[in-house]
Parts: C-alpha cells; structure tokens; sequence
C-alpha cells in the first residue's frame, strides 16, 4: 500500500527583514550573508502570528480542497509551542472548526519533530488506511539580538495531508536515524530565544549526516546512485550545499557542478528568502525543489535529511507520484512570499520586543494579514480572530 503526502501547502509571516538592511545596520559586508551563509531575507512575524496562526495559514488552503470531517488527527511539530500544557494543535483544531473526533498531540525534538511526526501519520495511516492525518511543521526561529544567530531568523509552516495512495510523494518505508546527547542548541523554558554554540552545531549537523546515511543504506540497501534530488533541513543555505558536499564525498561520487546544482539547488529558493523555519524548513524545501524544477519528476526518488539540534536526526526516501503537478500550489507560495513587506532594523526591532511582552492581559494591534490572527491574551488565556478576507 502507498503512503505519503496527498497535498501540501506553506505559509509565512506578513514582513521580512532584508539581510541588506541588516548587515547596514551591523556595519557588515552583506556579501557575509549573501555568500557566506547564503541567505538574502528573514521573514519576521508580528507580534499577533504565532506557531498556531502560521500553522491555520498553512492547512486552510489543504482543508479547502477535501471533506475536514475526515482529518482523524492532527500531529503538530514545534519547537516554538505557545503553552506548557496545551498542545498548539488544539488551539488551531478550534479555529479551524474541525471534527471532535479527531486526535491532536504536539510533536517536540528542535527541528527533528516535522519529520517525526510525518513518520508518525505514516504509520496511523498504515494501520488503518481511512485515517487522514494532518501533520503540521510550524516554528518562529529567534535569537538574541547581536547574537551569531540573529542572521539566521525566520518563520513558517508546513502543512501535509498524509493518506493512503497520496497524489503528491510516496514515503518509502526503511530511513536512517540517529541521536547523540550534545548541546548545540537549546531553549530553556524561561526563555523566547534560543541559544546556540553555532560553529559547534554545524558540525554536529555534518557529523549526524553521515551517520544517518550509513544507517539508512543499511537499513535499505540503497545506494547514492538510486536518489534523484536531495532535501535537506536548512538553517541557512550554505548548510546545505555543505551537507552535499560532505555526502557526495563520502560516497565517492564524481559530479559535474551542473550536476552537483540539479540535485540539491532547487530545493534552496524559498529556504534563502525566508530563513529558518526550523521543524518546517526541510518541508520548505521539498516545497521549492517542487515549485521551481521545470521537468516532470514523476516517479523519480527524493531524499529528506532531517537535523534537529541536540540532536535527532534522520534520513529517508520518497518516490514522486504520476500527476503530482496539478495538486501543487505553487502560484499561492510564490505570491504569498511576493506580497511580504519589508521592515526597517527599526521596525523589526518593535516587532521583536513586543512579541517578548507575555503579559496576563494583552491586546495586540492588527498587524498579521493573514486569515487567523492572535488577537490578545485575557487572564493568561490566547484568543484568536478569523480576520476578514482582504477585498
Ligand atoms: P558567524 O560567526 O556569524 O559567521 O557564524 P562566520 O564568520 O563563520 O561566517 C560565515 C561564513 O561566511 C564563513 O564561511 C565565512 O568565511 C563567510 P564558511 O567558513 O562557513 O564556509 N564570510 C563571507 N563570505 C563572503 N563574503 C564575506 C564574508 N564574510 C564571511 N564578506 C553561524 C555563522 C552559522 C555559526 C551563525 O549564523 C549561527 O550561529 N547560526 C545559528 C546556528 C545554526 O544555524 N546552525 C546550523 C546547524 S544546527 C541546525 O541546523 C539546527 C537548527 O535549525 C535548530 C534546531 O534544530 O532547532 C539551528
């Protein structure tokens, strides 16, 4: 039986923050981030987006399209959760006004739990073909001000349908995978901003590469030959550039730079003008690979390198589905990410410390133009508002 991705869908914050604008501000050569980490934006949200309006921007346009009775259970991963107890998913099941019958669990390990959690709705879904599992990737990645990951913000979510005989990829069963105790990132609960030994992380990053790969073709006797396109997760995209270097090293293969660039390149687009989306970010780009390469890649294999710090990591497969390209929405990411407003340092800055103000009582001022907006927190508890469509 084929399981996988039926329909797929992202979104992103409102505004970004040029990495011009940034390395003028930092007194910085802008061909560091251009170059040498490979980023030109960060999209920046608002103070009233969250995980769980990015993740209602990212499913609408996927629940539009079927029956949402039928989602039996979401599986929301993020590492940006808004509350202690209560999973995110909860709060968007309600605003998306979706069946009581219907199971919803926050899925936690740093940017490894998208991929948890679709492996997850794979096997719900091999157990019992009916389900239909909606499986959400959501994060808001921050850093402290000044800091070496303040290059390296971003947002977003991924929304994926996981069901039997799925029109988009087939995951194939077998991956690689692989944890090690170690502390290159990591959050602590009192604080909104991550912290992060970066040099170290990178390296971690490559390490766990290679030991998933080695597991993976042990596990699947598949070999570098048998993969067409490479997704990897991407914090930035000289990670992954890096991440193909090392693996094309490791197995020995021998590619022409044209060659090198169609396996992995495609997949960077979004990735470079977005930023870290952390959980979603390898989602995003599966996304780009698809919303930019021209020929059909029907039937062809796809690799998914999932990272999380910490770090879990893992490697798997899937194989593109006959006539994936008339359920693809590529023209709605392209112009959602076309429509962003650019912020001044100024004004990324108010957005930043205001997002910080966790008060028992908040109103939040309009600024998210998206369908769903955090409206305000009363006595601890958030509120959402279904804005009005834009005329
Ligand atoms: P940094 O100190 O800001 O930058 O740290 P740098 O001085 O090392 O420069 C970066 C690159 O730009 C270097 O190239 C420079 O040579 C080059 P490299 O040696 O790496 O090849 N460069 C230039 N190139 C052209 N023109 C110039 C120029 N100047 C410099 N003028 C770092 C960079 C990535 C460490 C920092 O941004 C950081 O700490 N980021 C956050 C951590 C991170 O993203 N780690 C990635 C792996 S861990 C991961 O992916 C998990 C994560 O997503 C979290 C999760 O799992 O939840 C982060």
């Amino acid at each position: 039986m084929k399981i996988g991705i039926d329909l797929l869908h992202f979104a992103t914050a409102d505004y970004y923050l040029g990495l011009d604008t940034f390395a003028t501000e930092k007194h910085l050569d802008v061909d560091k981030f251009y170059i040498g980490i490979g980023q030109e934006k960060m999209s920046i949200s608002p103070p009233d987006e969250d995980v769980v309006t990015l993740a209602a921007k990212a499913a609408a346009p996927i629940l539009d399209q079927i029956d949402a009775n039928e989602i039996s259970a979401i599986l929301f991963a993020t590492e940006t959760g808004v509350d202690q107890s209560k999973s995110a998913g909860v709060f968007l099941h309600g605003l998306l006004n979706l069946s009581k019958h219907c199971r919803v669990i926050e899925f936690k390990h740093a940017c490894y739990a998208g991929a948890a959690a679709l492996q997850m709705a794979t096997t719900m879904v091999r157990a019992n073909p009916k389900e239909k599992v909606l499986v959400i990737a959501a994060d808001i990645a921050k850093y402290d001000i000044d800091s070496s990951g303040e290059a390296t913000q971003g947002c977003g979510a991924v929304a994926m349908l996981v069901t039997a005989s799925p029109r988009i990829i087939m995951i194939e069963p077998g991956s690689g995978y692989f944890t090690d105790d170690v502390m290159d990132f990591w959050r602590p609960n009192q604080r909104t901003t991550a912290l992060v030994d970066g040099k170290y992380s990178t390296k971690v990053y490559l390490s766990s590469l290679k030991q998933t790969w080695d597991h993976f073709t042990e596990q699947t006797g598949r070999t570098f030959e048998d993969i067409d396109y490479f997704c990897y997760h991407i914090p930035f995209t000289k990670m992954a550039e890096k991440a193909h270097q090392t693996l094309v090293r490791k197995v020995g293969a021998t590619l022409t730079p044209a060659e090198f660039e169609a396996q992995t390149v495609p997949s960077q687009f979004y990735n470079r003008i977005v930023g870290n989306s952390y959980s979603a970010s390898l989602f995003m780009s599966f996304i780009s690979l698809l919303d930019h390469i021209e020929s059909n890649i029907e039937n062809k294999r796809i690799s998914f390198f999932s990272y999380g710090s910490g770090c879990v990591a893992e490697f798997f497969t899937g194989i593109m589905q006959p006539g994936y390209q008339s359920v693809l929405m590529t023209a709605e990411h392209k112009q959602k990410i076309a429509q962003r407003t650019a912020l001044t340092y100024a004004q990324y800055l108010e957005f930043y410390y205001q997002a910080e103000q966790l008060e028992e009582n908040i109103v939040y001022e309009p600024k998210n133009r998206g369908a769903y907006r955090l409206a305000g927190i009363e006595n601890y508890k958030r509120y959402y508002q279904k804005n009005k469509p834009e005329s």
